[in-house]
């Protein structure tokens, strides 16, 4: 094979950049030009300084160059018949031409197209009219999805919550022509994750590219203003084979064969917005072209040569089946600070140079030997692992080289992926006592009466008083008996005790706790030796701490009890692990660590203040934090993969409950993590509650 083959790649953003990349790995490509390009791209190409949609200036161009084949990046030159233009002139173009391009430029065409081809997406009508527009939207269920019929640069869609917001979007639309004369397709919402599918597609030919997820919004938690995408990955979990089998038939290969019989054959790249709904895969949107930023994602998977294919499609002939590498992809956007709003430009970039992955640019500019940001996004780093988990952690070290104050980025790329990892107590918990809630009844009609739980407190100590009476309520949803006894502050411990005596011998009582801590009058031990063994639903009382260790049964401690649930949550099988415990309490720490060693893992219990924590927790395949204090576990002291449990329950400069993980760091490493609030908090009562239904049926079965 001669490497002689000239190219012009039409566009100039990170997308462009990947197109160019990609077709530098051909072995045919001499030479590549891209207009206008931008600085990145000036390293693998030759800037040429034309607009993309100067059609005339790129076709004369390529005319002088001689070039072999001109690929089309953005929609924009698509839509002015760039494609039509070069064939009519005898060049070779990848891309569609102006007719095919509708399927992008006009939603109404591409929802009439679905429509008639029986190709799956939210049902909808058009209008052009404001009244019997807003007519038709307000006899609907909110939210209303409108979009507007025309090319407006992924600006022209509104979710409207209610009647005043669509009868706002609509008037912009419609009456005030904000976006030009035009129509408005008003659509059902869907709901469900959404994904990439693209495919070079000749005629009813379609060669799919690996699927890809864009993230629109600014902000972490896909929170903030919609952007043009903030990072993308390929290798998407929640989307079975069968999902991707039916959507390349039923959606990708069906618009092909349509465009087809309607006399505008595709000849470029499809791009399929899909859904997973709970009613099947459908179409959010179609475009005509590479998606951006999954085009950077997406073809540093190809293992063929890009060439052979973009020429086979320009030349209306067969291609081989394309061949994609068994990894995945994740590539994270740096933007300026400001964007999408309005942002300052002209600020240095260092440190590009020491970035070990693939760099898109995507607005940057050289100013002599100095790199500058020039663009609301302006670079993109790509990554690429065995699994997500991997890109990701080796994306955001190479970020990390990046060195320009101007710029920000999102740290939850893949969050879709890895979201499911989350340990939610709450859910658990839930599910636990619905379970409770049905024995109980059954408990009753067999035994005639109910489980009996009494809670003291004494003093009125805020935080206190919100968890038992938190504890009596979830006591009385589940069926049970439950009594609050209140206690002065300045009640003496032989009061106290005398009233635990009493209780003790009350016959028809299943379950004391006392509420800690106790005022500086009281002995703690000696209230909690107070408690009969056999009533003790807290498993704090001496003989019951004596039998967990001794391996005997027991009343097992509430929170040590929930953490091992929530670690079962995990699937996680914990023989010969490494479990680490970090706080030694006697409620918490000890009788975990204790716990996790009848699993048969292999435990290490750490004072918060051991030197060097960090090589200690590293080591962690589960790890449980119980300290009480803010970050004392960060992200890097966490093993990637491992199963992280937060006891902590702090407040935050802010006065927001945080645990003694930092969790926004520690999840992007982690495989399964519980939040704060809302892990192991909830999870502590239900298993409370459970020791009371326990403890009732010890009593009556000896009886
Ligand atoms: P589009 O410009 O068509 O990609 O729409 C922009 C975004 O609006 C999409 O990425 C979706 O998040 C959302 N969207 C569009 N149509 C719908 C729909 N029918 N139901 C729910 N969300 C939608
Ligand atoms: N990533 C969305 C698009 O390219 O339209």
């Amino acid at each position: 094979m001669t490497r002689d083959k000239k190219v012009l790649v039409v566009g100039g953003g990170g997308r462009c950049h990947a197109i160019v990349d990609a077709l530098s790995r051909s072995p045919q490509v001499a030479k590549i030009w891209c207009a206008p390009g931008n600085a990145g791209i000036g390293l693998q190409a030759e800037n040429v300084p034309l607009k993309d949609t100067d059609v005339a200036g790129l076709l004369k161009f390529a005319q002088e160059q001689g070039i072999d084949l001109t690929v089309v990046g953005p929609e924009a030159a698509l839509s002015v018949g760039i494609v039509d233009a070069f064939r009519a002139a005898g060049l070779r173009i990848f891309g569609h031409t102006r007719a095919a391009t509708r399927i992008e430029s006009s939603k109404e065409f591409a929802k009439v197209l679905m429509d008639k081809y029986g190709i799956p997406t939210a049902a909808y009508r058009s209008f052009d009219g404001f009244e019997e527009a807003l007519a038709y939207v307000n006899a609907r269920p909110f939210p209303a999805v409108l979009k507007y019929d025309g090319l407006a640069a992924g600006k022209g869609v509104v979710i409207a919550a209610n009647a005043a917001e669509a009868e706002a979007a609509l008037r912009s639309m419609l009456l005030d022509e904000t976006f030009g004369k035009g129509r408005v397709v008003v659509e059902d919402f869907l709901t469900g994750p959404e994904f990439s599918f693209m495919a070079f597609v000749d005629g009813e030919r379609v060669y799919p590219m690996p699927l890809s997820q864009d993230h629109k919004r600014a902000f972490d938690g896909d929170r903030g203003p919609n952007t043009g995408g903030m990072g993308a990955y390929t290798g998407l979990p929640f989307i079975t084979e069968e999902d991707r089998a039916f959507a390349q038939k039923e959606i990708l290969e069906a618009a092909a064969k349509a465009m087809v019989a309607e006399g505008c054959p595709l000849s470029g790249v499809l791009y399929g917005g899909l859904m997973k709904t709970p009613d099947g895969v459908k179409v959010i949107e179609f475009n005509a072209r590479f998606g951006d930023p999954e085009t950077e994602v997406v073809l540093p998977l190809l293992e063929s040569d890009i060439y052979d294919i973009f020429s086979a499609v320009a030349e209306g002939r067969p291609a081989a089946q394309p061949v994609w590498r068994n990894a995945v992809t994740l590539g994270v956007v740096l933007a300026s600070k400001g964007y999408p709003g309005s942002y300052p430009k002209g600020f240095e970039i260092q440190g590009v140079e020491d970035v070990d992955a693939r760099v898109y640019h995507m607005g940057t500019k050289l100013d002599g030997g100095r790199l500058l940001t020039n663009g609301g996004r302006v670079m993109m780093v790509v990554t690429e692992g065995a699994d997500i988990r991997a890109a990701r952690e080796k994306v955001y070290a190479e970020l990390a080289k990046v060195r320009c104050d101007a710029l920000f980025f999102r740290r939850d790329i893949a969050h879709w992926a890895l979201d499911g990892k989350l340990l939610d107590g709450k859910a658990l918990s839930g599910s636990i006592k619905e379970d409770l809630r049905e024995r109980i009844g059954k408990l009753e009609v067999k035994y005639g009466r109910k489980p009996s739980l009494a809670v003291i407190i004494v003093g009125n100590n805020p935080a206190s008083q919100v968890y038992v009476r938190n504890k009596v309520k979830t006591a009385i949803y589940l069926g049970m008996n439950s009594r609050l006894i209140t206690m002065a502050e300045d009640v003496s411990e032989a009061a106290l005790l005398e009233m635990i005596d009493h209780l003790n011998r009350d016959p028809e009582l299943d379950g004391i706790l006392v509420q800690l801590p106790l005022p500086k009058q009281i002995n703690e031990a000696r209230v909690i030796d107070a408690i009969a063994k056999e009533k003790d639903v807290d498993g704090f009382h001496p003989l019951n701490v004596a039998d967990l260790w001794l391996g005997r049964p027991c009343t097992v401690p509430c929170t040590p009890k929930g953490i091992l649930r929530l670690i079962d949550e995990s699937g996680i099988d914990l023989q010969g692990k490494t479990a680490v415990v970090v706080g030694r309490s006697n409620i918490v720490g000890k009788p975990v660590a204790k716990l996790l060693l009848d699993r048969n893992a292999t435990v290490i219990i750490a004072h918060s203040r051991t030197k060097d924590l960090k090589s200690v927790t590293l080591q962690a395949d589960v790890l449980v934090v119980a300290v009480g204090k803010q970050n004392v576990v960060t992200g890097d002291m966490v093993k990637p993969g491992a199963v992280v449990i937060d006891v902590g329950m702090n407040r935050d400069a802010e006065g927001r409950l945080c645990g003694d993980v930092d969790y926004t760091e520690a999840r992007l490493r982690a495989s399964w993590i519980t939040p704060v609030p809302g892990g192991v908090g909830p999870m502590t009562i239900a298993m409370l509650m459970e020791n009371t239904v326990e403890c009732f049926l010890a009593r009556m079965d000896s009886k």
